[in-house]
């Protein structure tokens, strides 16, 4: 492919309107030989490279942050694997706007799992904002956060101070913890009271929820996971044939089940917005078991890896500032309370910058278009599918100094407030809202308040901690070894 540079983009009509100052430089890069290709780059992908190597390596064979390549899984998952891979900062917000391109289908990928996962129904996350359905929805879910918007925090003290209570006896018994089993069990558990105000304690998925929605989720995404185990056998079981829904029917009713019956409420809103029952309840289980389960899941052990590994100052000026905040507040933690928390949220976008819980992002184009890294304006034809790995666009070293390095404080003050539109976690800057007219994630100011709330926990009970980390499928996975208590007074009732 030529990497050759053309004078200035001239407007060239036709239904290209985006007009660029920068040389047009044709995409480099290419897909080699149907099928065979893209199954060696799978391989690269998963294997041989590792996804950081793969896009690293052909940003320098290219000289261009902007290219085509083969995304997995490909054959005989997804129709087509070839993909326009977008890694900086400059070019990957195209995947944000819905003027140009189309979210339809696209969630997980090239691929999309078989509605039989989802009782027949396309559910939100693939849906278009230009689909009447996707408005109905995503408002569903606003009406559901702002009907209970009083019962996030102190459900989330009650859990989560159990939570801790049981990672303590385990440190006395055992001189470890295993965080992330706690943790499923927990926010399992605190997502049934704070949206639907019930416990699963007691119920068909008091202690089997969390491997049951587990479960259903990586057989969805299992065509681009690799979860350790020898390539061949993932590659047979796992890339190369998407999984049947029908292993799971027994565990998905449960999970059905359950919802049908806590759920009533936002049932009943679901009807009002013209959403039938059935319907309302298969998004529900989605946004409750896939939405924001695996936001716990794999969002929460990724702030403690950061901070496992950091100074223990950075444990002390975080107690301090979360303490004295709840203490404004009469020693209760109120949003207000949290809101006013600076470094608590920088430190918690910081995470997010690093390693972006959800890293993979695509769009179809919707027509032709000209989209811009730093260097170069390319053409993309209506119809191609333009493929973002967040990772690479929030590290761009062309936005963040030290991109590559935690800076627990990089968000703090009116300079780093300023860079917090670079931060893109929710599908879009997080300085914007989301709404039934874009894609970005309906659960924004939930789950950044739900992470804020876990080094709230935390550091008012504790001064620090050390824990070991490693690399997990889904995440990190964090072993407690110890912690310093705070000292009484700052560890407040609910
Ligand atoms: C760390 C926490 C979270 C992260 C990183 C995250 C990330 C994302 C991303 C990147 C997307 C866009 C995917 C795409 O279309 O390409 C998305 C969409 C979505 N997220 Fe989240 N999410 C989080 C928490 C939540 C929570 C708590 C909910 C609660 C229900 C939620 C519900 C949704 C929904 C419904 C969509 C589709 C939005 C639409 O169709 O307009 N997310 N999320």
């Amino acid at each position: 492919m030529s990497n050759k540079m053309e004078p200035l983009l001239s407007h060239a009509g036709g239904e290209d309107d985006d007009p660029s100052k920068l040389p047009l430089r044709e995409i480099p890069g290419g897909y080699g030989v149907p099928i065979l290709s893209s199954i060696i780059d799978r391989l690269n992908f998963f294997y041989w490279q590792g996804h950081d190597e793969y896009f690293a390596a052909r940003i320098k064979k290219y000289g261009s942050t902007v290219f085509r390549c083969n995304a997995p899984p490909g054959p005989f998952v997804a129709g087509d694997p070839r993909v326009i891979a977008v890694l900086d900062a400059k070019s990957f917000p195209v995947l944000f706007d819905n003027t140009k391109v189309e979210k339809k289908n696209i969630f997980t990928g090239t691929f999309m799992p078989s509605t039989g996962f989802t009782g027949g129904y396309r559910v939100l996350s693939y849906l278009d904002p230009s689909e009447p359905n996707h408005t109905r929805l995503k408002q569903l879910l606003f009406n559901i956060f702002a009907g209970r918007k009083a019962h996030f925090i102190p459900e989330f003290r009650r859990v989560y101070s159990q939570l801790f209570d049981d990672l303590e006896s385990q440190l006395t018994g055992a001189g470890k913890s295993d965080f992330n089993a706690l943790n499923d069990h927990a926010a399992f558990e605190y997502i049934f009271r704070a949206y639907f105000g019930a416990s699963t304690a007691g119920s068909p998925l008091g202690s089997t929820g969390p491997d049951k929605a587990t479960k259903w989720v990586l057989f969805q995404l299992a065509p681009i996971l690799s979860l350790g185990k020898p390539w061949p056998l993932e590659e047979l079981l796992l890339h190369t044939f998407p999984l049947p829904p029908c292993l799971l029917k027994k565990d998905y009713k449960v999970m059905f089940d359950f919802i049908s019956s806590v759920a009533g409420d936002a049932i009943k809103e679901a009807e009002k917005l013209g959403v039938p029952r059935d319907e309302a309840v298969h998004n529900l289980l989605f946004a409750v078991c896939f939405n924001t389960y695996v936001a716990f899941k794999s969002g929460i052990p990724g702030i403690l890896k950061y901070l496992a590994d950091a100074d223990p100052s950075l444990h002390a000026r975080l107690a301090a500032e979360i303490r004295a905040a709840v203490a404004e507040e009469g020693g209760q933690v109120t949003l207000a309370a949290v809101e006013k928390m600076e470094l608590t949220a920088s430190v918690v976008l910081e995470t997010f910058r690093m390693d972006p819980p959800v890293r993979y992002q695509y769009g179809k184009a919707k027509r032709d278009l000209t989209i811009e890294s730093h260097d170069a304006a390319f053409r993309v034809r209506k119809g191609e599918v333009i493929f973002g790995y967040q990772t690479f666009a929030t590290r761009d070293e062309r936005v963040f100094k030290d991109g590559g390095r935690f800076v627990a404080d990089r968000f703090v003050g009116e300079k780093g407030r300023e860079l917090m539109k670079y931060v893109v976690w929710a599908n879009g800057p997080h300085t914007e809202q989301a709404s039934v007219s874009n894609k970005m994630c309906a659960g924004k100011n939930v789950g950044f308040l739900f992470a804020r709330l876990l080094l709230v926990e935390m550091f008012l009970r504790y001064d620090t901690f050390k824990a070991d980390v490693s690399v997990e499928p889904i995440g990190s996975r964090i072993i407690f070894k110890s912690i310093t208590k705070a000292p009484a007074a700052a560890a407040t009732p609910n």
